[in-house]
């Protein structure tokens, strides 16, 4: 799929680096040519030799070498993609703030080809307020995140800023040279379940895991949509390329989507709990020998579909989700004309889908019905892509 595409691959200072090589051979395999640019901190993990054996080109690594001195240049306009893999937490400052002071920064302010950064640093710098920037003045500028993941890190600890796997990286590299229908296009997804506090330790919520959610926003960022993700609390991993603004309860969810807007299109995935309580307790509640058990009071939570699909900065498609476990159609169609939004995916969650890896969906707009065949959520996400690109093509 990558055959005749020119990846520039700028090799960043973390230890991360000694993955670079085998993404090479994953890359070559598929037909691309493939030039290294190997910064100061790259080439104390990863060698010239070993970059230049296996891309068969010369490695590049200073901005003022001789026969480099308009390289950056011809480097910038070489690349069908450029892929910065790993992506230091240096290399992504030196990027949101458009510093030209090596090769690689020169490169990567030079280029016009779409650009795919594989981060991996320790936890702690990946968090950093300044990281956090960062990355959302990249991703606004549309620059593509494959990863990272959370897991083990060279040091004894763990957690997000693990660089992902060659193959994964490949896939991104794909997505990023396939086609790009959402390019420009600002998306919101909501997802996973709110918790509603009774007291500082238990809360209300619900069975929602934020698969679907989450491998839609995934789908849509493949697609080159800029996407934000509005999320609960889930233990599914950030999708590569987006944007998460993480929060706990449904005023928050909804606070974070209008921080959001505007965008082109919003997709509501999430499984927002109806009622709060009404008076949070600010101390945990006692179990007093002998008294009765607490009466919850309950008030209603804002609902963030029907809020959007009546904003004054609404998005062109609003898109909500139906989980019924009869007249799963009907109920749908009903909820399309309440909550003033575009399209419902009505599904049946009778059966396993709450949690599962597949659902079947119905897609209700006002012009009639589509019965989609029981599909993996992931398959379920892609067609939702695409029926989406197709909307605004
Ligand atoms: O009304 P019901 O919960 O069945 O509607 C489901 C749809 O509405 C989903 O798209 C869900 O994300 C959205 N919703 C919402 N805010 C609420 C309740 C539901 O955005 N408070």
């Amino acid at each position: 799929m990558l055959a005749g595409k020119r990846i520039l691959l700028i090799v960043s200072g973390s230890v991360a680096a000694f993955k670079a090589p085998a993404l090479v051979r994953l890359l070559r395999a598929e037909g691309a040519a493939v030039m290294a640019i190997l910064t100061a901190g790259g080439a104390r993990f990863v060698t010239r030799e070993t970059l230049a054996a296996l891309t068969a080109q010369p490695v590049h690594q200073d901005l003022w070498a001789a026969e480099e001195s308009i390289g950056h240049i011809k480097l910038a306009r070489w690349a069908d993609a450029v892929a910065v893999v790993p992506a230091s937490a240096s290399m992504l400052a030196r990027m949101a703030q458009g510093l030209a002071t090596d090769l690689a920064s020169t490169v990567l302010l030079a280029t016009r080809a779409p650009v795919v950064v594989a981060p991996a640093m320790n936890p702690a710098m990946w968090e950093h307020p300044a990281t956090r920037a960062n990355v959302a003045k990249l991703l606004a500028r549309g620059v593509r995140f494959a990863g990272p993941t959370s897991g083990p890190m060279a040091e004894p600890e763990s957690g997000p800023g693990r660089m992902l796997e060659p193959e994964e990286i490949l896939a991104a590299i794909q997505a990023l040279s396939g086609p790009q229908p959402l390019a420009g296009r600002h998306i919101l997804v909501t997802s996973g379940p709110t918790q509603e506090p009774i007291d500082p330790v238990r809360y209300i919520s619900n069975r929602s895991s934020g698969k679907q959610g989450h491998a839609i926003a995934g789908a849509l960022a493949a697609l080159g949509a800029r996407v934000t993700l509005v999320s609960g609390p889930v233990i599914q991993p950030d999708p590569p390329g987006v944007e998460v603004v993480k929060v706990e309860t449904a005023r928050q969810m909804l606070a974070a989507c209008e921080a959001a807007l505007p965008a082109d299109a919003a997709i509501c995935a999430a499984a927002v709990a109806d009622w709060r309580v009404a008076q949070e307790a600010g101390q945990k509640l006692k179990k007093e020998p002998g008294a009765e058990a607490p009466t919850l009071a309950m008030a209603l939570n804002p609902d963030i579909l029907a809020t959007l699909s009546t904003h004054a900065q609404r998005p062109a498609l609003v898109v909500g989700f139906a989980a019924e476990t009869e007249k799963v159609v009907a109920h749908a169609q009903a909820k399309l004309a309440r909550k003033g939004c575009d399209w419902i995916l009505a599904n049946d969650v009778s059966a396993d889908v709450f949690g599962g890896e597949e659902n079947t969906i119905h897609l209700v707009t006002r012009q009639g019905v589509e019965d989609w065949p029981r599909l993996p959520k992931s398959e379920v996400a892609a067609r939702l892509a695409a029926r989406i690109a197709k909307a605004f093509s």
